[in-house]
């Protein structure tokens, strides 16, 4: 009876390594405010880009001016000042959780991969597309003129949604282990699978 009732229940799984050293600087539900507004932020801005991708697809292929003109003006406000705060916050929050949580920034490549992502598409949307995007928007009078430009547009967009899907799916999967700096220090904490 003892034995059968023994081997039924089998062994509790070994209590989690406590998390110390970096990942102890800030309380759980801390760091778990700031991953969800991270996480929140991240996707926000993988829904602002497939929505001016549809814009943007919507102006090339509609022949309707007012359509094209009205598609110009949202993508502007869109791209301009959302995309911008979407983008910085998640850069900070991101930049924060790293520095706070066993993870850190230069030790695991999915990090050190969407750090590089991020501010490609940063410097990308700050030196091309915003102008891009404010030319377009002054030419709403001549819906027909800058066919190219609508073009590049949705090619660019197109190109970020899917470094951003790919940075989503990094977030998830967690590929590729530890950098050598990280392999050198290694964390003292246990990083969350
Ligand atoms: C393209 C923009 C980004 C998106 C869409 C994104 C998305 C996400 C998502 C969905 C998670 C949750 C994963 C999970 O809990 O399983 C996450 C976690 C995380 N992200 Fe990002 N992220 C982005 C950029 C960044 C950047 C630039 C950094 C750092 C420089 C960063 C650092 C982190 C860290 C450290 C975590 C894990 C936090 C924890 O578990 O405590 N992310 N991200």
């Amino acid at each position: 009876m003892t034995h059968t009732a023994i081997t039924k229940h089998p062994e509790p799984a070994p209590a989690p390594a406590p998390a110390t050293g970096r990942g102890r600087r800030l309380p759980p539900r801390w760091r778990k405010a700031i991953l969800t507004l991270h996480v929140t932020v991240g996707v926000g801005w993988v829904g602002i880009e497939i929505v001016q991708l549809v814009l943007g697809l919507v102006g090339l292929s509609t022949g309707d001016a007012g359509v094209v003109r009205a598609t110009r003006v949202v993508m502007e406000i869109l791209g301009i000042e959302l995309i911008a705060a979407a983008a910085w916050t998640t850069l900070l929050t991101g930049l924060l959780l790293s520095a706070v949580t066993q993870w850190g920034l230069l030790k695991h490549y999915w990090i050190v991969t969407k750090l590089v992502i991020t501010v490609a598409l940063m410097l990308n949307g700050h030196f091309l597309l915003q102008h891009w995007l404010r030319v377009q928007a002054e030419m709403t009078d001549a819906p027909d003129a800058p066919e190219s430009l609508g073009l590049r547009l949705v090619i660019s967009m197109s190109v970020s949604l899917v470094l951003l899907v790919t940075a989503t799916a990094l977030s998830v999967y967690k590929p590729w282990g530890r950098t050598r700096r990280g392999r050198r220090r290694p964390a003292t904490g246990r990083a969350r699978p």
